[in-house]
This record gives C-alpha cells, structure tokens and sequence, in this order.
C-alpha cells in the first residue's frame, strides 16, 4: 500500500486513493456457510477504523451466533424486522441512514433475488430498500446456483440497479463441488470498500482489451489452449472502468464474470478475437493485448472425432494472425500496450517484441512459477517503453491493473502532449 502511494504521488495526475476511515458500515449477513468470513471481515473493518453494524438474517444466526458479531462489532446485532426499535434502540430507517456503506456478505441467491425483485419481508430485504448510500454485495453459493440463469438476471439488474457486486471466487466449495461460488477473502472485500481506487485519469477514452485464453479446435471435441484464465485482462478492464474508460473487453472462454458497464465481446478461436478486435481498435484510443492468443492452430478442423488409431499422429499448425502487431500497424493506431509471458530471459523478449511490433508500451510476466502468471490471484510485471521502465511488485492482479492502467495513462498523456 505504501508503494501504492508513493506511485501515486509521482504522478502527474489525482490524489488516487482516499481510505474511508471512520465510517459507518452495517454489515448485512445472510444464512450461508461463508457467515464465518463475515466474522474475520467485521473484525477487520474495525481494525481499519470503520464502526461496524451487523445484520442478520434467521438463517444466518443458524451458522454463526449474534454474540460472534456483537463481541467483533462491538454493537448490539440486529435481527428482527418489527421490534428492531426495542431490540436496539435503532428502526430500521434509521439503521439505513446511519450507514455510510451498506455491505451484504454473504450474498446467498435467495437474498440477491429478494433484493433485485424489492421485496422486503425481513430487516435485510427491507434495508437494502431503504438504504440511500452505496450498496456492495458479496455472493455466496453453490457454483451451480450461481451459473444459473436466473441468478445471472437478478445480478445483472443489482448492477444496473448501482450495487456494487463483489464477484466470488472460484475453488472448493463447501457442499464438495469445485467452481466459481466462494464468497471473495475478508480482505479482498475490505479493500474493494475502504479503497477509492484511482482518479479519472482515462476519462472519456475509448479502451479495447482482450483477455483470456483462446481455443483452436482440432474435431468437434478437442482443441489446444492454454492456461489463461482471464483474471489478468477482466481486472484491467475493472480498472479502466474505474479510471473513467469506456471498455470494450473482447474475450476468450473464461469463467469470470464481466465487470461492470463493460461492453464484452465473448470469442473463442484467435481468428475470432482477430476479428473482433480489429473491428474495434480504430474507434479506440487504447489497446491493451492481455490475452493469450494461440500464436499456432490447426491447419484443418475436422468435422467428425478424430479417431484413435496409429501410435503416433501429426498436427499440423498454421500460425495465426497477430493481433497486437496489426494493431499497431493500423494508419492511425491506439496507444499499443502488449504482454509478454515469458518462462526465461523477460527483458530481452520483451524488449524484442517492444521493438518488433512497434508497441508503445510492453507488460512482461513470468510464467510457469510458483507465484503469479497464469491463473493465480496475484502478478508482477516489468513494464517497458522506448523510453523507460518500471516494475511492479507481486501484489493482487486488482491492485496490479489500477498501477499498469495509471502508468498507461501517464505515458498515453506524454504522448499525445509531445
Ligand atoms: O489470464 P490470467 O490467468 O490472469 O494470466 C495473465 C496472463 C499471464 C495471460 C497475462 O498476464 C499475459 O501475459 N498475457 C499475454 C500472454 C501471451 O500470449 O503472451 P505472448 O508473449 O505469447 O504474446 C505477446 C503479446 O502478443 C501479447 O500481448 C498477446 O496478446 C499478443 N498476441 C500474441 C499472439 C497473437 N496471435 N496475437 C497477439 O496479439
């Protein structure tokens, strides 16, 4: 965080970050098993000077005790919809405008129904309509539940409604099931609340970014791909949201959800996100190329599943177009900022394709380790320019984004003033 600061104070641009310190949060906690996480999460919204109130509703007080969050909150717990006056001195307008910020976590589906159809048949329900601060929701469910169309349409409404949706995460669940449905870390939600994250500083701009990874299909069954699991591009695009950008996310097959009033273009083959991105990259004033493009496919697809049958067999690849190389190569092209994803030697590949595709700026990564890279919840990138570079230390692909996008709109802004 420190370095966060000091980054920002180098720029030329805001004061990017405001932490909320002493406000008013009231935590509403809904009956499923991530109730737990809401203890740590309490505990930590104090920690961060914030005072805490805590709604439950029936279900969640099944999981975890009232007394938990009243020890952490350090504020009687609310329950009750009709005698909230007498059980705490506080109806339930009054709570709604004691709150600066109204969080519910965990989200289970039946809350997140309640709350995008108005209903308001307990405290929770009926504070969320009554609230008039910024509302955050952090659901919780079984990944099937999740996925469901329904579920999809009432946070999709919540969105468009102004919630904030703090998306899950993906990982083991609770019922044994693997998939996208655990409530995001206590800290994860802490931070997405108390942090501001950054000015204006891409305002009115037209952003394009691809992400994920792509599929060549080899029959109708199989195809090549890589391990590209889109973290990195959709929270570029959350960020360039933030930073004021309109963003159009062109994207391989993921299983994220898209960040808010993003417009996104889902591909599969590389020819696919070719196309899809060169119909866009005139109007755009930036592209970002974070996705993992096959650079070979199949020369043919079969139509039919290929068969098993000599012991050894042959693929034979054709290299597929390049985008980022193409975009840059257009008669009036965006500000071009590449990847590199790199197992050995990052500056000297880097620096290549810095220079051979005439890029404006390049974001290397190492991948293949332990830390960071494909699919994990943290990067660090070594950023190059003709000019001048800049590292950015391993820390969460979210806060990671804010810092590229920040430094993209530094150069972009020398740029276009000299
Ligand atoms: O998605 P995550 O799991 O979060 O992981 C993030 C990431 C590792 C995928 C990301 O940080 C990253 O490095 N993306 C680029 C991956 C890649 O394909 O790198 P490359 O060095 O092979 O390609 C260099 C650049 O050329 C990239 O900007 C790529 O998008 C672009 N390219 C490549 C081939 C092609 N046919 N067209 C392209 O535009």
């Amino acid at each position: 965080m420190e370095e966060f600061f000091q980054t920002c104070h180098n720029t030329t641009f805001y004061s990017f970050l405001s932490m909320t310190i002493n406000k008013h949060i009231l935590v509403g906690v809904s009956g499923g098993i991530a109730a737990y996480k809401s203890a740590e999460l309490v505990r930590l919204l104090r920690k961060q000077g914030c005072e805490v109130r805590v709604v439950m509703t029936e279900s969640a007080t099944q999981f975890i005790s009232p007394l938990t969050f009243q020890a952490l909150s350090g504020n009687p717990v609310h329950t009750e919809l009709l005698n909230a006056d007498a059980e705490t001195a506080m109806s339930h307008i009054s709570l709604a405008r004691w709150a600066d910020v109204l969080l519910i976590a965990p989200a289970t589906a039946n809350i997140i129904a309640k709350c995008s159809h108005g209903l308001a048949n307990d405290l929770l329900s009926t504070l969320y309509l009554a609230a008039e601060c910024p509302v955050y929701i952090a659901p919780a469910m079984n990944q099937a539940m999740w996925h469901k169309t329904v579920t999809q349409e009432n946070i999709a409404k919540l969105k468009a409604h102004g919630v904030t949706i703090i998306n899950p995460e993906q990982g083991e669940q609770a019922c044994g099931e693997t998939g996208l449905g655990r409530m995001s870390e206590p800290a994860t939600i802490c931070e997405r609340l108390l942090v501001q994250p950054i000015a204006p500083c891409l305002q009115g701009l037209r952003v394009l970014i691809s992400a994920g990874p792509t599929r060549e299909p080899l029959d109708p069954v199989r195809y090549i791909t890589n391990r590209s699991s889109g973290k990195m591009g959709y929270a570029l695009a959350r960020a360039a949201v933030q930073a004021g950008a309109k963003v159009t996310l062109v994207s391989g097959p993921v299983n994220l959800v898209a960040p808010d009033s993003v417009e996104l273009l889902q591909v599969e083959t590389a020819a696919q996100m070719y196309e899809a991105v060169m119909a866009q990259a005139p109007y755009c004033e930036l592209y970002i190329g974070a996705a993992a493009v096959a650079d070979y496919s199949p020369i043919t697809t079969e139509s039919q599943k290929i068969k098993k049958q000599a012991r050894q067999t042959t693929i034979i690849l054709q290299k597929t177009n390049d985008i980022l190389a193409t975009v840059s190569q257009l008669n009036t092209p965006p500000f071009t900022v590449g990847f590199a994803a790199e197992t050995d030697n990052l500056e000297s590949y880097a620096q290549k394709k810095l220079h051979e595709k005439n890029l404006d700026m390049i974001a290397a990564n190492w991948v293949g380790r332990e830390q960071g890279g494909f699919d994990s919840e943290q990067n660090a990138l070594q950023v190059f320019w003709k000019t001048g570079q800049k590292t950015l230390a391993m820390m969460d692909k979210t806060k990671l984004a804010e810092q590229l996008i920040l430094l993209c709109a530094e150069r972009f802004n020398e740029k276009n003033t000299t």
